[in-house]
């Protein structure tokens, strides 16, 4: 359905989960978050049938989220039955990467149609540095295993914080001359209370600035303006909420863990529909999609975000 802007809403993200097995600094609190209670989050069954209501207002794809979705037991059983759902055409993923090396294979089972694994530095020391626990290893075996087993067009997400990562710009795009993989840089985003300051910002058009030799590609629909190295097999993508925001041709609505419709990742405005029966959750839904903002305003140190949530309470 379109909203009042006359945009096309096709693509709802779910967060399944806000637990993760990670803390990116940027993401969320090192004490990490205080499990809700049971009754509050969604369950299975909730989440399907927000899905197939979804899907009767013209969701055609679905992304699932976190916290990090591969710590969620049923994670496997949530995908494959969304995946069914009539009129879903595609169901895709977005994951650290850490449980790929058990997961991939059934989720691949399951009906997921792509993964996009976050990868913030090629180096082992920084990558426990920033996500305060994790191991770099670890991930790039779930990478292997993405493509072992089976899945295309993998996208890797790099989020540019400065002091930081910016002197490795040239090294994670060059992954896409040996792989067919796509690399996305994303402009940090003003989440987390305490995270980085407006000092650790760098836009992205610093990619373009270390890299001139990028070519321009043709846009795919997604949130990326797209480049490719000369001769790469995989593509180079930016992502730039802050600099460059992609509100006028949004196409997305979301789902928290907790069953709150945010029509707008960085607005406050929430829709709840836990415990609605499936007509109640419709005419939610529909209200949300309607009333979705224009555009989320201004972001940067001075103007955060109003979510009012961290990242991984909405599923980025
Ligand atoms: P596909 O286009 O389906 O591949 O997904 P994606 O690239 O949008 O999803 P992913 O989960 O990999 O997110 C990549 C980055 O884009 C993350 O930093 C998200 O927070 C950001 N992002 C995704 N959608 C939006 C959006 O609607 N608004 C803003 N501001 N950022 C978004
Ligand atoms: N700004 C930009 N991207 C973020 N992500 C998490 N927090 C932020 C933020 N503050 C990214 C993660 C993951 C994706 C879902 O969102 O790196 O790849
Ligand atoms: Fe976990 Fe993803 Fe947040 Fe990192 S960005 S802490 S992997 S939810």
């Amino acid at each position: 359905m379109t909203d009042r802007f006359g945009r096309n809403i096709s693509y709802l993200r779910i967060s399944v989960t806000e637990l993760c097995n990670l803390r990116c600094r940027y993401c969320m609190p090192e004490e990490g978050v205080c499990k809700k209670r049971h009754e509050e989050m969604l369950r299975e069954d909730e989440m399907i049938q927000a899905v197939e209501v979804a899907a009767s207002l013209g969701i055609t794809k679905l992304r699932i989220t976190g916290g990090e979705p591969l710590v969620k037991k049923n994670i496997v059983s949530i995908c494959r039955r969304a995946a069914a759902v009539e009129g879903i055409q595609e169901v895709c993923l977005t994951t650290n990467g850490i449980l790929l090396p058990e997961l991939a294979a059934p989720l691949k089972e399951a009906g997921v149609k792509r993964l996009n694994i976050s990868l913030d530095t090629l180096d082992a020391e920084k990558y426990a540095y920033i996500t305060r626990m994790g191991s770099l290893s670890q991930a790039a075996e779930g990478i292997r295993a993405a493509m072992d087993a089976g899945f295309e067009k993998v996208k890797l997400n790099t989020v540019l914080i400065g002091g930081f990562n910016e002197d490795e710009i040239v090294p994670l795009a060059e992954l896409t001359l040996r792989y067919p993989i796509d690399l996305r840089f994303i402009e940090m985003m003003p989440m987390v209370e305490g995270g980085f300051g407006p000092e650790a910002f760098i836009p992205n058009t610093r990619v373009l600035e270390v890299l001139p030799e990028l070519e321009e590609q043709p846009a795919d629909g997604g949130v990326a303006k797209l480049y490719r190295l000369p001769g790469a097999l995989g593509r180079v993508g930016l992502i730039s909420p802050v600099n460059a925001h992609f509100c006028a041709a949004c196409n997305r609505i979301r789902l928290t863990a907790d069953g709150k419709l945010k029509p707008c990742l960085h607005s406050a405005a929430e829709y709840s529909i836990k415990g609605l029966n499936r007509e109640e959750m419709r005419s939610v839904m529909e209200q949300a999609i309607y009333n979705k903002p224009a555009w989320h305003g201004e972001l940067n140190a001075q103007n955060p975000s109003h979510a009012g949530r961290n990242m991984n309470q909405i599923g980025g």
